[in-house]
């Protein structure tokens, strides 16, 4: 904690709200020094004896956890560095931004934010992302802000970047701190940030292994894979326009037909199959691009038990192999689908969408 810029104003606002708060929230664009004003919060409150639950929302730079997750820890005496490590809840969100994921977003935080109030936190302090421009993020954080409903809103700012956020907020009648930056913040570049995951992931995926888990036990939220009725190419009819197309693993439930093929075939006859099946989508999974896809595994109860990747997964077989470090598989009763392809555990390397609608 020496080797930072305590501003005039932090202390104010440790003794303010040291008695006044269940939930903050801490706002502010990238590397405008959000985490590290978490970690003097929690240095403080703690060393005068209060309990603090420590969220670290921020998908992309987590301080707690590997990204992609909501993050939690109960701290009740002062944090050394390494004590941010190993956070003893996560939640899986599935990218390292909110875009595209913002149900999962808000679910996450709202989980793990319950969780921390039930352990016991005196102060559930809500570390966030820097994503504050343009109507999706106005929409998103308040409400987050909605959902949680803080006692208190820090913001820290540069000059007036999020005033598009904090007048709302203040007209709606949410108490918001406004801060300023220290000169002291550094800024990261793309290549620095994309380091930092591949560490977290690394450090995350240290202990992991390959495992095979059965299909038939768990369910894929984002698709109806293993919900439907499975459909042999060749059992179809000539006028499917796919006999003899042995490789399709096909399944149908309710208004989709799912394709689980092992690359897209333009030749493959979408509109006619639409038509023969009488349904208004087809669900397109192509299993070559499963391969290193990040996914959350969640058990019954919808806790994260950890992060794997997708070696593969082969719907004949009925079986999915990862590389995970959650040890006890036969718990896994959800998994959910992220964006982001990691490699062995370590380098980010992609972005996709591997459900295609068609
Ligand atoms: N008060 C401060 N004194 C000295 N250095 C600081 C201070 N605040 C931030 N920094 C430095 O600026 C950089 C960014 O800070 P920090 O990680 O806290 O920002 P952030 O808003 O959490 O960033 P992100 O949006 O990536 O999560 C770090 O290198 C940090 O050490
Ligand atoms: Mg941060």
């Amino acid at each position: 904690m020496n080797t930072i810029d305590i501003q005039a104003e932090w202390e104010q606002v440790v003794e303010r709200l040291k008695h006044d708060a269940k939930i903050c929230i801490v706002l502010g664009k990238t590397d405008s020094g959000k985490s590290t004003f978490c970690k003097y919060l929690i240095h403080r409150w703690t060393d005068s004896g209060i309990c603090v639950g420590y969220v670290d929302s921020d998908l992309g730079q987590s301080t707690l956890g590997p990204p992609t997750t909501v993050g939690l820890k109960i701290f009740n005496s002062p944090p050394h560095q390494s004590d941010y490590a190993n956070p003893p809840h996560l939640h899986f969100v599935g990218n390292t931004a909110p875009e595209g994921f913002l149900l999962q977003t808000l679910h996450a935080v709202k989980i793990v934010v319950d969780k921390s109030c039930q352990q016991g936190a005196q102060i559930t302090l809500v570390d966030t992302t820097g994503f504050i421009d343009g109507p999706v993020a106005r929409i998103l954080k308040l409400y987050k802000i909605e959902m949680l409903r803080p006692q208190w809103i820090l913001a820290l700012q540069e000059e007036y970047e999020m005033e598009h956020l904090l007048k709302g907020y203040e007209k709606t009648g949410w108490p918001v701190i406004r801060l300023a930056c220290s000169k002291h913040t550094a800024t990261r570049s793309q290549a620095e940030r994309q380091r930092y995951r591949g560490e977290k992931y690394k450090a995350y995926f240290k202990l992991a292994k390959n495992v095979e888990c059965s299909i038939h036990k768990v369910v894929f939220p984002s698709c109806i894979f293993g919900t439907g009725q499975k459909i042999h190419p060749d059992e179809l009819p000539k006028e499917a326009g796919i006999h003899g197309r042995n490789h399709l693993y096909l399944e149908k439930c309710g208004n989709e037909l799912l394709i689980v093929a092992d690359h897209m075939d333009e030749s493959m006859p979408f509109y006619k199959l639409k038509g023969y099946f009488s349904v208004t989508s087809i669900v397109l999974i192509e299993r070559q691009q499963l391969k290193d896809l990040l996914v959350g595994l969640n058990d019954e109860n919808n806790n994260t038990l950890g992060l794997g990747t997708i070696i593969d997964l082969d719907p004949f077989a009925g079986k999915i192999t990862l590389f995970t470090p959650v040890s006890d598989i036969s718990k896994v009763a959800t998994i959910r689908l992220g964006a982001l392809k990691v490699e062995r555990g370590e380098r980010e390397y992609g972005r996709i969408r591997v459900i295609q609608y068609l």
